[in-house]
């Protein structure tokens, strides 16, 4: 991964960054901030980094990294108006931004749907409703015309499991559905989704590289008993394999059979086919691992956390990330792979201008490491993005968790380049 032709990046999103809540349609996470109890720090994305406003010198900070790519995201409701037109000003706004990083020979990595659904669709069923997944590739339909030849990679969706499960399922996302019989029925419709849009790309954009975006986090049996064994791979593939097994072999993992009825996804004839559309690359995000024992009542438990902790509460278990890579890699037939987020939060403090994140090199160094190990031992791995360029709004955690290389003093604004984020332009500066 020291090569030249090895891309390095920086990812952001909308919601988390932009702010300008005013001069779009309001979408889900409007809402889901604007409930009580819902975010840590009851913040919300009003103003966010301020992007929208800053976005000129946030890419002159992204090219003093020196990165070779930047993975940012499109605000769907700022984008497309209620009646499903473009909205000029909105599309403007992203155009100045590709326009800028053609300029400095930044690649774009445009990632179509990172969460925020607008509000009105969402009103209508959102995510539940198999209409939204036509809405979307409508919306894809525009927004890739629009931008023309100045995008490097689509990715249809950011992590559909966090969309379904997270917000669907257990609520603890917009927009804050809970029952078990919504995840599945709205991973159902994300994917179609994913699946009509990748068929609009490949008429609309033949010559971007355009893929989705997934994230594991790989399930460890606590120990060697079958019982837990089998616990570990049933989560598995509730929470991971849910989401990639459909893309690439076309159908649900086994355990669908055993979910009650009332938690099947509605998939209608050639669904699964549309869903596998080829892929020209998978991004994966990778944060951590998970560990399962069985259960009594349930068809796992998930054990807390030990060992050591980013500040978020996620394990730092770098050897997940190598065997995650090995097994996706044995299990299906992928194409070349992007790492498109992996980073830690750390609670960063700003000293004198400096920030001494030492655990967050640590970090990137351990996980790179395991990166390498896995391309070493034959995995097709092309890039890699740190999670995340600079602190953002982390959805239910709110301002108060940091995982940029740059950090956000958000009364001024400032941005100052922690010691990570030097380090990662060294590393990519000594390639
Ligand atoms: C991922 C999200 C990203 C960010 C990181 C920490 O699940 O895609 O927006 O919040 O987690």
């Amino acid at each position: 991964m020291l090569k030249k032709e090895f891309i390095y990046g920086v990812a952001t999103a909308s919601f988390q960054i932009e702010g300008a809540a005013d001069k779009r349609l309001p979408c889900i996470w409007d809402t889901f901030c604007a409930k009580e109890n819902t975010v840590a720090d009851g913040s919300n994305g009003d103003i966010a980094c301020d992007h929208y406003n800053r976005w000129n010198e946030d890419i002159e900070l992204i090219d003093s990294l020196g990165v070779d790519a930047y993975r940012l995201s499109i605000s769907w409701p700022r984008v497309i108006t209620e009646s499903g037109e473009l909205n000029p000003e909105g599309v403007e706004f992203y155009l100045n931004i590709l326009k800028e990083l053609k300029k400095r020979s930044i690649k774009a990595f445009v990632t179509l749907y990172h969460w925020d659904l607008p509000q009105h669709l969402e009103d209508n069923g959102g995510w539940l409703n198999r209409e939204t997944s036509y809405k979307f590739a409508q919306y894809v339909d525009l927004i890739t015309v629009a931008f023309g030849d100045l995008v490097h990679s689509y990715a249809t969706l950011n992590e559909p499991f966090c969309s379904a499960f997270l917000g669907y399922e257990i609520g603890v996302h917009a927009p804050g559905k809970v029952g078990r019989e919504f995840g599945k029925k709205a991973a159902h419709h994300l994917l179609l989704a994913h699946g009509l849009a990748m068929s609009v790309l490949a008429k609309n954009s033949p010559n971007t590289l355009n893929g989705i975006v997934l994230n594991f986090t790989p399930a460890y049996a606590v120990d060697d008993k079958n019982e837990n064994i089998l616990a570990a791979s049933f989560a598995d593939d509730y929470y991971n394999q849910w989401y990639i097994k459909p893309i690439f072999d076309g159908k649900y993992p086994e355990i669908l059979q055993e979910l009650p009825d009332s938690c099947h996804p509605d998939i209608h004839p050639g669904d699964m086919k549309i869903i596998s559309h080829p892929v020209d690359f998978l991004g994966i995000n990778f944060y951590t691992r998970s560990v399962y024992k069985a259960s009594d009542d349930d068809y796992f438990e998930e054990l807390p956390a030990t060992g050591k902790l980013t500040d978020i509460g996620w394990e730092i278990y770098p050897q997940a990330f190598t065997e995650l890579l090995q097994s996706l890699n044995e299990r299906y037939d992928l194409p070349p792979i992007y790492i498109t987020e992996n980073g830690a939060a750390i609670n960063d403090k700003i000293v004198d201008n400096e920030i001494e994140d030492q655990d967050r090199i640590d970090y990137y160094q351990e996980h790179l490491l395991a990166v390498n190990e896995a391309i070493e031992s034959g995995v097709d791995l092309q890039g890699y993005f740190a999670w995340s360029l600079m602190d953002n709004f982390e959805w239910a955690e709110g301002y108060l968790k940091r995982f940029g290389i740059v950090y956000v003093d958000y009364e001024s604004q400032i941005r100052t380049i922690k010691n990570s984020g030097h380090a990662y332009k060294t590393l990519i500066s000594n390639r």
